[in-house]
């Protein structure tokens, strides 16, 4: 696997050299993140390293202070920092095979680095700025073309990914265990950790993790200890980091036999249908109204609204029931940069009015890494709305009061975007799982 690591490198090279060439730089120069502490105290908030560094030192997810310089036709140098400090552990220089790629220079004094730089004109990605010189900090337009590469995932990116969608399905697996013999938003919580071998600052995101109503709650943020009453209901949307590569994973569950858990097979078929339908040539804009039209018929079938899928679609009802984006792109971010971007300049084409939350409008290429994540709520705060809509005579609200304690469904598989079809890594790691 780490030949995969060391062609992503050299394909990262050569796109660099020709970025920087447009640009007129003569090298770039990218921090790996700073230490914040929290206000008015000593303590500090967890390290998040810049994603810019990480896509180059796959494996330095942890170190702060450190810089990378890039140069053509030269090694990557990576400018390691190493403090006399007897609070904290300084970690040695890394000695695995990865390390070969890059030239070392330990530093503890950012002179070293700085002269380092020279009188070269150089571009700097980083949060904090290197004082005194003439740096061309987080440049647009090297920023917006380097963006617009990532979207096209190498070799070594995918089995990252892959490997990030293995982890998190043991931890889903094990919520899932969780939430049958009936624990609390927190135990599943705690279980779902213990499975993948994370501690809560290792995970891509907050983990979200949802009981009965709570799974009403798009991003629910609290993990109560009480065991409810019952357990009707588990929305887990809940990933995992490879190498700095997140899997972004959401599984709804509840226990066999009701309306609502024939909703859940319902929507997870319709979500494997619409993950059919990903290649290269999707227009994701299309394919997320179409889920509109998925939600409609789901919302007749079940006799929770009555009225044509287009009247349903076009009286913005179905977005009171699916009021999010069918997916995003996936990375080393969650969100990964350029959704809305359409060129390597940095034109966007912003969602459809009707649709403010769609983070990806770019045309689908072979070798992205998106999210397909339909879902379909019961959200009091939008069907109390809906209730002073016209459209309100349509909704059968007897069933809308039966299925509201159950909360929602979302249903979220990771996807790498191939010619003709998609690699569900999700899919995929679950049937490994057995
Ligand atoms: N976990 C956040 C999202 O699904 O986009
Ligand atoms: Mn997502
Ligand atoms: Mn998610």
């Amino acid at each position: 696997m780490i030949s995969l690591y060391f062609s992503h490198l050299e394909q990262l090279q050569a796109a660099l050299e020709k970025h920087l060439t447009a640009t007129g730089h003569e090298q770039l120069l990218i921090g790996s993140g700073a230490l914040h502490h929290h206000f008015l105290d000593d303590t500090r908030y967890p390290f998040r390293p810049n994603p810019w560094f990480v896509y180059w030192a796959s494996f330095l997810t942890q170190h702060p202070d450190c810089w990378l310089l890039l140069r053509p036709g030269c090694k990557p140098h990576l400018f390691y920092y190493t403090p006399r400090d007897f609070w904290h552990l300084t970690p040695a220089l890394p000695a695995d095979e990865w390390a070969q790629a890059f030239e070392w220079t330990a530093y503890d004094d950012l002179t070293v680095v700085r002269s380092a730089l020279g009188s070269a004109r150089t571009a700097i990605i980083s949060e904090q700025p290197l004082p005194e010189g003439d740096w061309d900090l987080n440049p647009d337009g090297l920023m917006q073309a380097m963006n617009f590469d990532r979207a096209i995932k190498t070799e070594w990116e995918q089995h990252c990914l892959r490997e990030a969608n293995a982890l998190a399905v043991k931890g889903h697996r094990a919520a899932r265990e969780g939430f049958e013999s009936g624990l609390s938003e927190y135990a599943i919580h705690q279980s779902y950790l213990n499975a993948i071998d994370h501690n809560e600052p290792d995970l891509p995101y907050d983990n979200i993790v949802g009981l009965n109503e709570h799974a009403a709650v798009l991003h629910y943020q609290f993990q109560q200890r009480v065991v409810p009453q019952a357990h009707r209901t588990l929305l887990i949307d809940a990933g995992a980091r490879y190498n700095g590569y997140a899997a972004d994973i959401t599984r709804t569950h509840s226990p066999a036999g009701t309306l609502f858990a024939d909703l859940i097979d319902a929507l997870d078929e319709q979500q494997q249908a619409l993950c059919a339908q990903i290649n290269a040539t999707t227009d994701f804009v299309s394919l997320h109204e179409q889920t509109h039209q998925v939600i409609a018929r789901l919302l007749a079938q079940f006799d929770i609204v009555h009225g044509s899928e287009e009247q349903l679609v076009e009286q913005g009802v179905t977005r009171c029931f699916y009021p999010h984006g069918l997916g995003h792109l996936l990375g080393l971010q969650v969100h990964d940069v350029g959704g809305w971007q359409q060129d390597a300049s940095g034109t966007l084409r912003k969602p459809p009015e009707a649709h403010p939350f769609l983070r990806l409008t770019r045309p689908l290429a072979a070798g992205f890494a998106i999210t397909v994540e339909p879902g379909l709520y019961f959200i009091p705060q939008l069907l109390s709305d809906l209730k002073t809509q016209p459209a309100a005579s349509d909704v059968n609200w007897s069933r809308v009061e039966e299925l509201l304690p159950y909360g929602g469904i979302r249903i979220e598989d990771n996807l790498i975007v191939g010619e003709h079809s998609s690699e569900n890594l999700t899919r995929d790691g679950f049937a490994r799982l057995g």
